[in-house]
Formats: structure tokens, C-alpha cells, sequence
């Protein structure tokens, strides 16, 4: 276990700091007296987000960014350090999702869930880690936490979430690469992967913050676009884990230095599953067997003529 970590004073970097996770373990933070660096794309959402976290009585700095570009993440990297130095804790957490036949996805589609979810994610470690890892070499009582945010849909591949599964799993790999690769050069820079279930969020609503350019100006939702957002936002909503919750648990798993994180341990069956297929050559098996009626249900209304 940790004795130093996230101590008064230390700097947390935040992406998607405006609502869900992000906002929640920026509260937290907050709380311990961090100085805390939200980032997110949507104006409105940050300007509340800074006065709450200002009201707890936290240093802020605001930065409203598109994680998807490369050069935003960077300038932010630059202001981080100008104002706070190098930060302790970065969660590169902001995220969005789209749902559908794999195949129905557009050009856009992929475009705008990749780049999010995925380069985001890239463009945070890239910018973050070689100044966390100089900031250990100078100072042995430093440490700094990474923790990007995947989904259960990272660890197993439920039907009708097409480009949501793709940028998990590779979310997933990303942060065992950068936990393995951390491993060989330094004790105390440590790597971290989230991976929620279905939690209240805004995730559901993601298309608020689409950007124009990626959008689908001329198309309407396929039918199974329709049945995975209706789906999704029936399972975000029923969850009975909260996001405040949530927030807990990743700085609990930060004190413990554990690298996976889960809202839903009893989640991870399906997991196992799909692991055991791998390893015995079994075609994949059905992630949705322990919720057989939204199976049924997906099956139906994607046949119904
Ligand atoms: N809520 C769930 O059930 C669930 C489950 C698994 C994984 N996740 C993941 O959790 C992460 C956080 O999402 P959440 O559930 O808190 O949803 P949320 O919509 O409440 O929060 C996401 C935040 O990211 C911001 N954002 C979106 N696009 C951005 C961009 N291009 N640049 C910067 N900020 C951007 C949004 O404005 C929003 O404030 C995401 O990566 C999501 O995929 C959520």
C-alpha cells in the first residue's frame, strides 16, 4: 500500500471533468485539497464543474479541450505544468458512446468513438508520462498515477456495440502496455485501467458533444442504432452503483496499487467465459447469457419485419 499518495497540495489532471467519473473523482480530489486541472469539451458542463470544485476550496484550472487533438492535449500538458507542475494523478477518462451493428457504422462514426476513446486516451499517456517519469528521477518521494477509463466492453464484446467495444479493448490494451512498459524503467509511475458496467452517467447522451465535422448530417439512425441508444440508456439508468461510487473505488484501488478497476465484480463471469473460449477454442459464447431477456428482446426487435 501507498503511504504518500495524493497527498495536500499534489495535482490531478482530469479529462471529461465535466460530468460522470470525471466530475466525481475531480470532487473527491477536491476534497483532499488537490489542485485539480478539468478538462473537457463541453463549455457549459466545465463552467459548473469549476465553480463546485472553486466552492470546495481547490486550486482549478479549467481547460476546455478536444482529447481527440492531439495539439489540445498537448497545450494542456504545457498549462498543467506552468500552473501546478508536473501532476500526480491523470485520468484519462473522457469518453463517448455509439452503438449499433458493427457493420452500420459510418466513416464519421469511427472517426469520432476512435478518436475519443481511443487517441485521447494516447494522446494523454503520450504527453503525461515522460514528465511524470522526469519528475521521479528528480525526486524519489514523487509519485504519479495514470488511470485511463475502459468499460467491462474492453474485457468482453456484448452484441450491437460495435465501435464501443473495438476502442475499449483497445483501451484495455493500451493501459496493460503501459502498466508492463512503466514496470521496466520506474517504481513510482504506476498505471491504472478503469473498467465500468453500466453506471448513471451522461454516457448515454453522448451525441451532445459530437463535433459538427463528425457528425452524420444525412443519415438517419439504423434501426439497431435506435435499439442499442434505447438499450443503453435503460442500462445506464437502472445501475445501482453510482458514479460518486465509482470515484471511490479508483482511488481506493490507487492506495492499494491495483491496476484493474471494476464497478461490477460479479460482472466479470462473463469475462471468464469468454477467456476460457479463447484458451479451449470454443466459438465466442453469448456475453448476454446472464441477462437472457435482453438477448431475447435485442434478437426480436432486430428480425421483426
Ligand atoms: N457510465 C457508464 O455506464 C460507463 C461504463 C463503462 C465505461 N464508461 C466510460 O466512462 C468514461 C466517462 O464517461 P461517463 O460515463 O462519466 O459519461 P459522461 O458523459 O457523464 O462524461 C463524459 C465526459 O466526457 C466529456 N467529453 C466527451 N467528449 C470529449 C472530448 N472529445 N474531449 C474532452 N471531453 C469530452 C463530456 O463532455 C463529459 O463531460 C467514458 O470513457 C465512458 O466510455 C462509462
Amino acid at each position: 500500500m501507498s503511504e504518500r499518495h495524493l497527498a495536500r497540495g499534489d495535482t490531478a489532471v482530469i479529462t471529461g471533468a465535466g460530468s460522470g467519473f470525471g466530475l466525481e473523482l475531480a470532487r473527491l480530489c477536491a476534497q483532499r485539497g488537490m489542485n485539480i486541472v478539468a478538462a473537457d469539451v463541453q463549455a457549459d458542463a466545465l463552467a459548473r464543474a469549476e465553480t463546485e470544485l472553486r466552492a470546495l476550496g481547490a486550486p482549478v484550472l479549467p481547460f476546455k479541450l478536444d482529447v481527440a487533438k492531439a495539439a489540445e492535449v498537448e497545450a494542456m500538458g504545457a498549462a498543467t505544468v506552468q500552473r501546478f507542475g508536473v501532476p500526480h494523478l491523470v485520468f484519462n477518462n473522457a469518453g463517448v458512446g455509439a452503438g449499433g451493428l458493427i457493420w452500420e457504422h459510418t466513416l464519421r462514426d469511427w472517426e469520432w468513438v476512435i478518436g475519443v476513446n481511443v487517441m485521447g486516451v494516447a494522446h494523454g499517456v503520450r504527453v503525461f508520462t515522460p514528465l511524470m517519469l522526469e519528475a521521479a528521477e528528480k525526486d524519489s518521494t514523487y509519485e504519479g498515477h495514470i488511470i485511463n477509463t475502459a468499460s467491462m466492453a474492453g474485457l468482453v464484446n456484448p452484441p450491437n456495440m460495435g465501435v464501443y467495444n473495438v476502442s475499449k479493448h483497445a483501451v484495455v490494451a493500451l493501459s496493460e502496455t503501459l502498466y508492463q512498459d512503466l514496470s521496466l524503467v520506474s517504481d513510482q509511475v504506476h498505471a491504472h485501467v478503469l473498467c465500468p458496467f453500466f453506471v448513471a452517467t451522461g454516457i448515454h447522451d453522448s451525441a451532445r458533444n459530437r463535433p459538427q465535422e463528425l457528425s452524420n448530417p444525412n443519415a438517419k439512425p439504423t434501426r439497431s442504432q435506435l435499439i442499442a441508444q434505447a438499450m443503453t440508456q435503460k442500462a445506464v439508468g437502472s445501475g445501482k452503483v453510482s458514479a460518486a461510487m465509482v470515484a471511490q473505488y479508483v482511488l481506493d484501488a490507487l492506495r492499494d496499487e491495483r491496476f484493474y478497476i471494476y464497478s461490477h465484480p460479479k460482472a466479470l463471469a462473463s469475462v471468464q467465459t469468454r477467456l476460457e473460449d479463447v484458451m479451449q477454442q470454443r466459438n465466442p459464447s453469448d456475453p448476454l447469457k446472464d441477462a437472457p431477456e435482453m438477448g431475447r428482446q435485442l434478437r426480436e426487435a432486430l428480425r421483426a419485419k
